[in-house]
């Protein structure tokens, strides 16, 4: 009996842990998308050639400054072009974003740096 309860008491634990991750994700994925994509943008280390130098620790900010997201002569004037150039590098690096994730850097870039008008979020 004693060690049934408890076999209980554990899967209640793993299924409640369960549905927090997913409160997470969703939190994660919809409302917060910015976060997610600053998230994604800061910490995604991928391989690259450097100045001659291959390495493996490579992420989007050792080629952008943020003043380069604001320069007079930047490429990106519209949403959707901030996106085609986000997932252009996305592509060229090899960084392997999937769909959703390009969408969630370029609403953070957005937010960030172009404030340009953007599409209501994807469900
Ligand atoms: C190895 C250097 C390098 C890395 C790393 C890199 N990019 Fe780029 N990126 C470029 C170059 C080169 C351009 C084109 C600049 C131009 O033509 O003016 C560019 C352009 C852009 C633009 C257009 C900016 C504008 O002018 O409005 C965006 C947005 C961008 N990159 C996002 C990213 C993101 C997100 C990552 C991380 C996955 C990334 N880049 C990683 C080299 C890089």
């Amino acid at each position: 009996m004693v060690g049934q309860n408890r076999s209980l008491g554990w899967s209640m634990r793993i299924l409640y842990s369960g549905v927090m991750v997913s409160v997470f994700l969703l939190s994660a994925g919809v409302s917060a998308d910015p976060q997610w994509g600053q998230a994604l943008y800061d910490e995604t280390e991928f391989e690259r050639e450097i100045n001659g130098e291959w390495r493996d620790d490579v992420t989007c900010s050792t080629c952008h400054d943020p003043e380069f997201y604001t320069r007079a002569e930047r490429r990106a004037d519209r949403y959707r072009s901030l996106h085609t150039w986000v997932d252009s590098c996305n592509t060229t690096m090899s960084v392997q974003w999937f769909p959703d994730e390009v969408d969630a850097v370029t609403r953070y870039l957005n937010a960030e740096y172009y404030q340009f008008p953007a599409p209501a979020p994807q469900e």
